[in-house]
């Protein structure tokens, strides 16, 4: 089963709460999800291997800590996942970005793929999957499929806004892969959308709608 860490920090909360409200506009919800996903980047980031290195201050020998582990990929789930990057990457800066394409056909709420462009090494890489919202699961799921077939093999996905049924839908499917969310909300309405949620998550980015 899947580690799932949900991350109620106080700030975070905070700016969910403006994320979700329907009177937020494009702007101010691309500058949230960007604030939310760096401060989520610091909690999805905890476990990072560190090792033993020596430095010299002005004052004398010491010895620090510094990371050591293998190199990152952060991969946007397009278009939603985008909104995360720049966040992410505040405090990740030396990530490779990869970017997988994939839409929820409305009537079967299938995702289908419609582009993968990967980083060559990522077969080496920690990889982070974002996408703010897993609502049924089956796009996450199957990015993290695709990476997979791809040669990846330790991943974390990060979503801002989760249902239980996406939980359980990517923790079944990929009980290797650790899950961090800011929220797991109630349910999935008939339509498939997150109950309360914060609506088309990709629409309301990028103004489409
Ligand atoms: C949204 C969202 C996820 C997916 C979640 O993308 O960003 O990728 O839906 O739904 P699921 O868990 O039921 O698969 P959408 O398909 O609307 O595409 P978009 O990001 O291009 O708007
Ligand atoms: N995709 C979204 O953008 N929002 C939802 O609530 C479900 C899927």
């Amino acid at each position: 089963m899947s580690k799932v860490t949900q991350i109620g920090h106080p700030l975070i909360l905070h700016k969910l709460a403006f994320i979700r409200d329907k009177n937020t506009g494009s702007k101010d919800f691309r500058e949230l999800v960007e604030e939310v996903s760096m401060l989520m980047a610091y909690e999805v980031t905890r476990d990072l291997q560190m090792e033993d290195v020596e430095i010299e201050t002005p004052i004398c020998k010491t010895t620090c800590k510094m990371l050591s582990g293998k190199k990152m990929a952060i991969v946007p789930i397009l278009r939603a996942g985008l909104g995360m990057v720049d966040g992410m990457l505040k405090l990740i800066p030396a990530a490779k970005v990869g970017h997988v394409g994939l839409y929820r056909d409305e009537e079967t709420l299938q995702p289908v793929e419609y582009f993968c462009k990967m980083p060559q090494d990522i077969a080496e890489r920690d990889v982070i999957v974002v996408d703010p919202m897993l609502a049924t699961g089956g796009s996450a799921a199957d990015a993290l499929t695709i990476l997979k077939k791809r040669g990846a093999k330790n991943l974390r996905l990060v979503c801002l806004i989760s249902s239980p049924e996406g939980i359980k839908m990517v923790s079944d499917a990929h009980p290797d892969v650790d899950i961090y969310v800011a929220s797991i909300d109630e349910k999935l309405n008939e339509k498939g959308y997150i109950v309360p949620g914060l609506g088309d998550a990709g629409d309301r980015l990028f103004g489409t709608k």
